[in-house]
């Protein structure tokens, strides 16, 4: 099966504004347990028995099962250290056009994606929703599987796990959103929002 290397998000330290370097290189550890245990799963999976597979009860099941969670973790992490590092780039005129379209206005945008943030405990995230042509904020809660609506294309990603922002911010989450939107990388959204319209 396939297996995945920790990618290394160093450049952030020193660069972000409101999110410290002590927070960051925990949130680098968190992340490369996920990598560590996506590539545990992947290495059982091959030699797990199928012939026991069972709803209630199986090796190859409980793997199959818990996969998309370091899947996520993984891959949701990447997104989010990616679209950090904001250096005075601004959203798209393409992309703006689509989100004032679904919210509205801008700020109805970020109204909307702050209320998400603050409904989730997990992630929230825009999206481009390949199903309706629309973008749309998302909210992907409880663990890091439930709540990715099929075909979802995410621009931009929001942890809002507690782990993201209680050594800077303890229970001051509205304050770690103000951070986030200061740290935003317009210019790897503008990108992945790109790709998505091809
Ligand atoms: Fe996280």
């Amino acid at each position: 099966m396939a297996s995945h290397v920790a990618k290394s998000y160093e450049n952030l330290l020193g660069k972000l504004h409101g999110i410290s370097d002590t927070q960051l290189k925990a949130h680098f550890t968190l992340y490369q347990g996920y990598v560590k245990k996506l590539n545990e799963i992947w290495e059982k999976l091959p030699k797990a028995d199928k012939a026991t597979a069972n709803y209630s009860y199986g090796d190859y099941s409980e793997l199959r099962r818990r996969e998309p969670v370091p899947y996520n973790g993984t891959f949701l992490h990447e997104l989010y250290f990616e679209n950090l590092g904001a250096n005075g780039d601004q959203c798209s005129p393409e992309l703006k056009k689509a989100l004032e379209a679904s919210y509205g206005s801008w700020d109805g945008w970020i109204a909307d994606l702050k209320a998400a943030a603050n409904s989730s405990h997990g992630w929230a995230m825009t999206v481009f929703d390949p199903n309706t042509k629309t973008v749309r904020n998302d909210l992907v809660s409880s663990e890091h599987h439930v709540g990715l609506l099929v075909g979802a294309m995410p621009l931009v990603v929001l942890d809002c796990w507690e782990h993201a922002y209680f050594f800077d911010y303890q229970t001051k989450k509205a304050d770690y959103l103000e951070a986030f939107f200061k740290n935003l990388s317009w210019k790897s959204v503008n990108e992945r929002y790109a790709k998505a319209m091809k």
